[in-house]
């Protein structure tokens, strides 16, 4: 069974083609527009540039991406598109695309929530033959730009959310603080390349929600207290020195935070399995601290591969795949929904 996956939930566009068999599950085109350099001048998502990114970008794309899985439509068995969450007026162009090429090839179009895609994708593999059965149950980290949540995934469909953000969500408050720093945009990958020289423990900020059992996460005082701090210390943003003590002691304590929530999590509800994912799962500090967990014996962990962490449509195209062949539901999407929840609280 063959599945284009077509991913435009905020500002990447994406298609992908999967293959799934008895043998597995191969990702056989995995393309990404990346509207970084339109959005850049503004310092973040400008939801009308992204809208008409989508719509420019998606044929080729998808021309593309069945080229390169050297495959025309005939060969396809389904159409897998984001239904939400996300920004509406981008989900609106994915799902009209999606709905379009389904009355153009009569192939069935079903809608997947973006944040099972990103819980499942540490499950597809980075390329063929590396894939792995989804290994219910398992504690899901996601965290991205618009999300930070700690899921217990108890089989398909079965979803609990364990915690998530109050405020701001990890990748936000990384692209937010990179800004107070002068650094670019998107902020994540600057401020992980700004701390490689600087050091960790020379400041100490705040890191929200300490107690064992409570798995909610707060960002925005930590980010309050960095922009205090350099309100403190004006005109140092020019010293490389200081920003990378900043930006490095910045780092540690959020990934201090999603590391201890993680593993409290995991034992709290005795998983023995732990995924990471979503854009900040690239992350080598955070990646690093739950290596060292998992090596200590607490879980075995499952890191989606760089590639697959940030937005992608081969994990809308792998959950479509991994879900029929595992007869589990897949909805047809009527429409699109930016605030679709990926399990109640
Ligand atoms: O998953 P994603 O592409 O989009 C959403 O669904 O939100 O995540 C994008 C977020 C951005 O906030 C970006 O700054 C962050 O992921 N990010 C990182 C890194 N790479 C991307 N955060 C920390 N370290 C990184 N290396
Ligand atoms: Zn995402």
């Amino acid at each position: 069974m063959r599945w284009i996956g077509i991913e435009t939930s905020c500002d990447e566009s994406a298609v992908a083609v999967v293959e799934a068999d008895g043998g597995g599950l191969r990702l056989l085109s995995s393309l990404v527009g990346s509207q970084i350099a339109r959005h850049r001048p503004f310092g973040g998502v400008v939801p009308e540039v992204a809208v008409r990114e989508h719509l420019r970008n998606l044929p080729r794309l998808a021309a593309a991406a069945l080229r390169e899985a050297g495959i025309g439509t005939e060969a396809l068995d389904g159409i897998a598109v984001t239904q939400g969450p996300g920004l509406a007026t981008s989900l609106l162009i994915g799902h009209a695309y999606a709905r379009g090429l389904g009355l153009a090839t009569g192939l069935p179009v079903r809608g997947i929530n973006h944040l099972e895609g990103h819980l499942l994708s540490p499950f597809l593999g980075s390329g063929a033959g590396k894939e792995q059965e989804a290994a219910f149950p398992f504690l899901g980290l996601v965290v991205s730009g618009g999300h930070t949540l700690l899921v217990e995934a108890r089989g398909w469909n079965d979803y609990r959310r364990l915690g998530g953000t109050v405020d701001d969500a990890a990748g936000e408050v990384f692209d937010k603080v990179a800004r107070m720093l002068g650094l670019g945009y998107p902020g994540g990958p600057e401020i992980e390349k700004a701390a490689r020289e600087g050091n960790s423990v020379a400041y100490d900020f705040p890191q929200a929600f300490p107690e064992r059992a409570d798995f909610r996460f707060s960002f925005s005082g930590l980010k309050t207290s960095v922009r205090y701090f350099l309100e403190k210390n004006p005109g140092r943003l020019g010293d490389r020195a200081f920003v990378a003590d900043v930006a490095a002691s910045f780092q540690r304590a959020v990934v201090a935070v999603l590391v201890r929530k993680t593993v409290d999590a995991a034992r709290a509800r005795g998983l023995r399995t732990v995924v990471a994912a979503g854009g900040v799962a690239c992350n080598g500090a955070l990646r690093q601290g739950l290596e060292g967990k998992a090596a200590r014996g607490l879980f075995r962990l499952l890191l989606a591969p760089p590639a697959l962490c940030t937005d992608n449509a081969a994990m809308i195209a792998g959950v479509a795949a991994l879900k029929e062949r595992a007869g589990a539901a897949l909805p047809l999407p009527d429409d699109i929904d930016p605030n679709l929840p990926l399990a109640a609280a």
